[in-house]
């Protein structure tokens, strides 16, 4: 491991044995923590080539147990979110693309540091269940084409490990550690192609445009050298996608999309990543087609049936659907009212994000329970015009000590300005091979 130490600071490219040495002795407690994260520092100042990263991917993934999806009918795709702040995609682009006819096999995480993860929102919903037996899980693919559940402690073990190393060293940031560890997580649910949404911008862990299209490059190599096919879109996180942060909010707010309503900027972004997976299926043949096909089933409310049909199979009651108030609620509002008139330049996502984990709804470590009722809804959105003493955020929260936390963070998300701004983007570029 001394060696394999010094070989990377000195800029060598690790091969598929050293690197399986290094991810099965770890495994096995035969190589301590500090020469790992000595390592691992080695690789975020010297990176590693595509080669590397994929090989790296490779004993990651191998490190646990892969789905085998073979015996259910039909072309498995799915998405993948790098993270953001109102971020609910995936509850309403699930159930849709499976109501297009593609199996959606999602494994999921949980929201870390400022931003949201979707198994959090689902188990907002009384009973729903996310961890599920692999049987349950695969015979609930095969009878509705769509499925949520968390990685199991059976899924990529080494990633558990060195992302918990990672996380306490500074050693977060590395484009080739990110791919692998997203990776070896997401390609172990064994469907046969991948969507990559990556976040761009204030609320992203990548915060230009060069480093999200480093990162969409190196998954989608990675990936197509494992053998599945993947393309990237890199897309917007100045502001939260959609009005709603925060988990109870966010089923809600998503719900309401699959019911028709909801934001644009959620529903453009959402029909566009469904589109994609269609194509990465084959059933259309170009994104347009695709993006018809999802809005009529969206219309006709095919999606929405598909999410009933997801929550039964998943422990809770569907009625939900109908009843918000089925749904946890937070026992106080507070209404932020603008200090001027003006245009919103600002509305930043990560201080968003960070408001709502403060307020209880996030959290900093794994273990850490969270409040799924607490959550911000932002009334104005960038680009729009509000005037002195309108509502600008309505904040839910259950005790004041909690809402004292957030009130600076939250004024100085917002910025207005006299003149109107462009507008920042929403789906920047799209990456294939
Ligand atoms: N998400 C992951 O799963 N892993 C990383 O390293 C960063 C974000």
């Amino acid at each position: 491991m001394t060696e394999l130490i010094e070989k990377k600071k000195r800029r060598g490219s690790l091969s598929a044995e050293e690197l399986r040495f290094i991810v099965t002795g770890s495994l096995k407690g035969e190589i301590p923590d500090y020469q790992l994260a000595a390592l691992f520092m080695a690789i975020k100042f010297q990176g590693m080539d595509q080669r590397e990263t994929t090989d790296l991917t490779r004993e990651m993934l191998n490190s646990g147990k892969v789905l085998e999806l073979e015996s259910i009918p039909g072309k498995k795709i799915d998405k993948h979110s790098t993270g953001g702040v109102g971020d609910k995609v995936s509850l309403i682009l699930a159930p849709l693309v499976a109501s297009a006819g593609v199996v959606v096999p999602m494994l999921s995480g949980r929201g870390l540091g400022h931003t949201g993860g979707t198994l959090d929102k689902l188990e907002s919903i009384p009973g729903f269940q996310t961890t599920l037996p692999i049987p349950h899980f695969l015979k609930q693919l095969s009878h509705i084409g769509v499925g949520i559940i968390g990685q199991s402690g059976e899924i990529a073990p080494a990633d558990r490990l060195f992302y918990a190393l990672r996380d306490v060293t500074g050693t977060v940031d590395s484009i080739p550690l990110i791919t692998a560890s997203i990776l070896s997580k997401k390609l172990a649910e064994g469907a046969e192609g991948y969507v990559f949404d990556v976040k761009v911008g204030q609320g992203a862990f990548m915060k230009t445009v060069e480093e999200a299209r480093a990162l969409s490059f190196s998954l989608i190599s990675a990936s197509s050298e494992i053998g599945k096919k993947a393309s990237a879109l890199i897309t917007s996180m100045e502001q939260p996608l959609g009005e709603m942060v925060g988990n109870t909010l966010e089923v809600k707010e998503a719900i309401d999309t699959l019911k028709g309503g909801g934001p644009t900027d959620l529903i453009e972004l959402t029909l566009q990543l469904g589109a994609e997976m269609l194509l990465l299926a084959g059933t259309v043949r170009n994104i347009e087609d695709g993006l018809k096909i999802l809005q009529a089933k969206l219309q006709r409310g095919e999606a929405l049936d598909r999410f009933r049909e997801m929550v039964r199979w998943q422990g809770a009651d569907p009625r939900v659907v109908d009843d918000y108030r089925q749904l946890p609620q937070a026992k106080e509002r507070w209404e932020m009212r603008s200090p001027s008139d003006g245009y919103i330049s600002k509305l930043d996502a990560y201080e968003v994000g960070l408001a709502v984990k403060r307020l209880g709804g996030g959290r900093e470590s794994l273990q850490q329970k969270i409040d799924p009722t607490v959550g911000i809804m932002c009334v104005k959105r960038m680009g729009e015009w509000i005037r002195k003493g309108e509502i600008l955020m309505e904040i839910y929260y259950n005790n004041s000590q909690q809402l004292s936390k957030v009130i600076d963070g939250l004024s100085s998300a917002v910025e207005l300005s006299k003149e109107r701004e462009a507008l920042p983007s929403l789906i920047k570029e799209k990456i294939s091979l």
